[in-house]
């Protein structure tokens, strides 16, 4: 069988007509809800389970595929990003995904780059943000733009409980600036995290793990294995000895270690206290980014 379910949506008017419709065939009603799967496309198994969860949840679900170039610091990084539009197509259409909405840069950015766009401020400016200015703020304005493209009703009886958005835990960061976005501006939205998708060695699942050589691919292993070794100490309440952790991965081959910080998982703040020498207690998160190979990876895990 090849005939597929989906419908692949390029305007923003259509979707909008789309989703309204479906929503009333589906429900009866003028109710139901509408979950929304923001990606950048070259989807893999990370992305179909955030598909997946929103299928799971909601009456109608859309997975929006942009390759944002307002994110994107370095055009050559832009150009480079894989797109693979039909086998995007049937992964969403595998997992039961309604629309799959594929924009043009013309048709989200028709008077050219926005004047006026969202900004992370300061917590987009640590970690991911220090290594790539103005990347938050590229990522959080087409955000915000995604979810009022996606609003159902358009916008006139939505509230939080008829619309949700979903996003991976892969990327931390992202995730809590989204959720802060939404609390601070008021949108009518549900954000839902999805745990991060491992292969089976333990690195998190990547649209850039394709850019690895084997060789890479597994040197790149140290760095969800210092997650996990911090993990495991945390679950102890052992000491972490952050600092052995960060020797460890320094002195991997192939490896250029960019930061390995233990923070509060809802401000990002580093912790300062027990994460060396006194025994661990609380709640933490600990980030890690390095560049392997061509690739910065990164990854995450939660503390305690
Ligand atoms: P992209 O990198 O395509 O990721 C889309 C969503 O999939 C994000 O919420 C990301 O956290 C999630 N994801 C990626 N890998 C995952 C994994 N291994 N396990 C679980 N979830 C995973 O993030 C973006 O696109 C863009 O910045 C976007 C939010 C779409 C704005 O342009």
């Amino acid at each position: 069988m090849t005939d597929m379910g989906i419908t692949l949506i390029s305007t923003i008017a259509e979707l909008k007509a789309a989703t309204s419709t479906l929503l009333k065939e589906r429900t009866g009603s003028d109710g139901g809800t509408l979950g929304l799967v923001p990606t950048m496309g070259a989807l893999h198994a990370g992305h179909a389970t955030l598909a997946a969860a929103a299928v799971a949840e909601n009456d109608v679900v859309v997975a929006s595929v942009f390759v944002n170039p307002l994110q994107f610091g370095d055009p050559a990084d832009l150009d480079r990003y894989p797109r693979t539009t039909d086998a995007d197509l049937a992964l969403l259409d595998s997992v039961g995904v309604d629309f799959m909405f594929a924009p043009s840069v013309a048709e989200m950015y028709p008077h050219g780059e926005p004047a006026i766009r969202v900004t992370a401020g300061q917590l987009g400016e640590l970690y991911e943000g220090a290594s790539r200015p103005g990347h938050f703020d590229g990522a959080l304005t087409v955000v915000a733009k995604l979810l009022h493209i996606g609003q159902p009703y358009n916008g006139l009886a939505a509230t939080g409980d008829a619309y949700r958005a979903y996003f991976g835990q892969k990327d931390a960061q992202q995730l809590v600036l989204v959720q802060r976005m939404v609390a601070d501006l008021e949108f009518p939205v549900r954000i839902v995290a999805v745990p991060t998708v491992r292969d089976n060695d333990g690195l998190a699942l990547s649209s850039r793990n394709r850019f690895l050589s084997a060789e890479e691919r597994n040197s790149a292993l140290v760095l969800s294995r210092a997650l996990r070794l911090l993990q495991e100490r945390a679950l102890a309440h052992e000491p972490l000895d952050v600092d052995s952790v960060v020797a460890m991965v320094a002195s991997a081959t192939g490896v250029e270690l960019d930061y390995l910080e233990v923070v509060d998982p809802a401000t990002l703040a580093v912790r300062g206290e027990n994460c060396q020498d006194t025994p661990f207690t609380g709640a933490a998160l600990a980030l890690i980014a390095a560049k392997v190979g061509p690739v910065r990876l990164i990854d995450n895990l939660p503390l305690g």
